[in-house]
């Protein structure tokens, strides 16, 4: 069977990538290479052994959408392709909903045009918005707080709409939690350009010397140790969890909302700690005022990944961190 992955030169996408190869698929990579580079590819067929079709193509241009699928015949698309840098989604709203709305109408239009109707979709936990009880559950009501929140729930809705359109659709909208980590080969992992907005890559750069301090954002927060909680996801957990959502695509149909989370909350003295562990050093940090926006804490109820995928994460926070850190040290300078 071939995929088509869209974003599919990107983290948790080229992960994805090395996961569905290993389990046998074919995979095609539709990127415009705005936020990741061809590089990716390269290690994704290093890693397999196995060759990768690779179409630069920006979802944006529905004409070379069209054309990517009058080429070639996908039995299924995992749609990665997005921005998503919440911070910068406030200061760019438009270019936010424009690419990530408009990019997903014109594959939605290019998929259903060559009668492909299985479609994976990468949702987030930022879907449950401010108001809801920990753990979260898939049927509970959706918000957001940012552009990029928004742009997913709109994404959600109307996938929902389509898939109402026309029973041969199978959709599946994967909210996940905080994807952290790398592949055990140390090839590929997250690498943000200039000073990362999210915890790991930002304790990545601390490890490394190339930032003096991690600037916890609150230390009096209602938890353990006063600082946020999260559910951190191996992203090779992640990635496995995708083949598992499409093997469940591809023989099911309708819509449905799946959490990719572990169920457990872990703090950012916790992680933090971790990391100094995973690379050997005392690493410095500050308590510093909270950053505006963030939850207290959140975590995922995964049963449902369970009872319909049959799948649960099965990598720690100390092997979340060994794997970072070997992609970050092996990738220094
Ligand atoms: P990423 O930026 O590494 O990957 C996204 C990829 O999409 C990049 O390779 C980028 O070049 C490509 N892309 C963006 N716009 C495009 C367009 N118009 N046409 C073609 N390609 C385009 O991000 P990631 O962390 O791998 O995230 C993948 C998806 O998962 C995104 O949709 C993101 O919103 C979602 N998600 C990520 C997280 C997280 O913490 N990383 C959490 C929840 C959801
Ligand atoms: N944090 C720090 N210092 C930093 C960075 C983060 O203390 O330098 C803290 C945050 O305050 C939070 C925790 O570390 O308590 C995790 O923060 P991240 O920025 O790594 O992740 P978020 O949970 O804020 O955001 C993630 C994704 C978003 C998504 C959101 C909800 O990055 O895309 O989860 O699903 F919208």
């Amino acid at each position: 069977m071939r995929i088509l992955v869209t974003g599919g030169a990107g983290f948790i996408g080229s992960h994805t990538c090395v996961s569905l190869l290993e389990s046998g698929y074919e995979v095609a990579v539709l990127d415009n290479y705005v936020n990741s580079s061809p590089a990716a590819v390269a290690a994704i067929e290093q890693i397999t052994g196995k060759k990768v079709l690779a179409y630069e193509v920006d979802l944006l241009d529905l004409e070379a959408v069209q054309a990517v699928f009058q080429k070639d015949h996908f039995d299924g698309v995992i749609h990665f392709a997005g921005l998503k840098a919440v911070g910068e989604s406030v200061s760019k709203p438009l270019e936010y909903y424009h690419n990530n709305i408009t990019g997903s109408l014109n594959l939605c239009r290019a998929m259903r045009e060559a009668d492909c109707k299985v479609l994976v979709f990468s949702s987030s936990a930022t879907v449950y918005g401010p108001v809801n009880p920990i753990p979260y559950v898939e049927g509970m009501p959706t918000s957001a707080t940012s552009p990029y929140g928004w742009t997913k729930v709109m994404i959600e809705q109307m996938l929902t709409d389509l898939a109402a359109t026309d029973p041969a659709w199978s959709i599946s909208l994967l909210r996940y939690f905080n994807p952290v980590g790398a592949h055990e080969s140390g090839l590929i992992g997250e690498a943000p350009n200039g000073i990362p907005n999210n915890l790991m890559p930002y304790i990545a750069k601390v490890a490394t010397g190339e930032l003096p301090y991690l600037r916890v954002f609150g230390g009096d927060y209602d938890t353990p140790d006063g600082t946020g909680v999260r559910d951190y996801i191996h992203v090779m957990d992640l990635a496995e969890g995708h083949v598992k959502a499409l093997e469940y695509a591809l023989s099911h149909t309708g819509v449905e909302a799946v959490n990719l989370g572990s169920g457990k909350g872990t703090s950012v003295l916790e992680l933090f700690h971790a990391y100094e562990r995973a690379c050997g050093k005392e690493l410095a940090y500050q308590i510093c005022p909270r950053r505006a926006g963030d939850l207290p804490a959140f975590w995922a109820d995964p049963r449902k990944a369970e009872a319909l995928y049959h799948w649960h994460t099965t990598r720690d926070l100390d092997s979340m961190c060994r794997d970072s850190w070997r992609f970050t040290s092996s990738h220094m300078g």
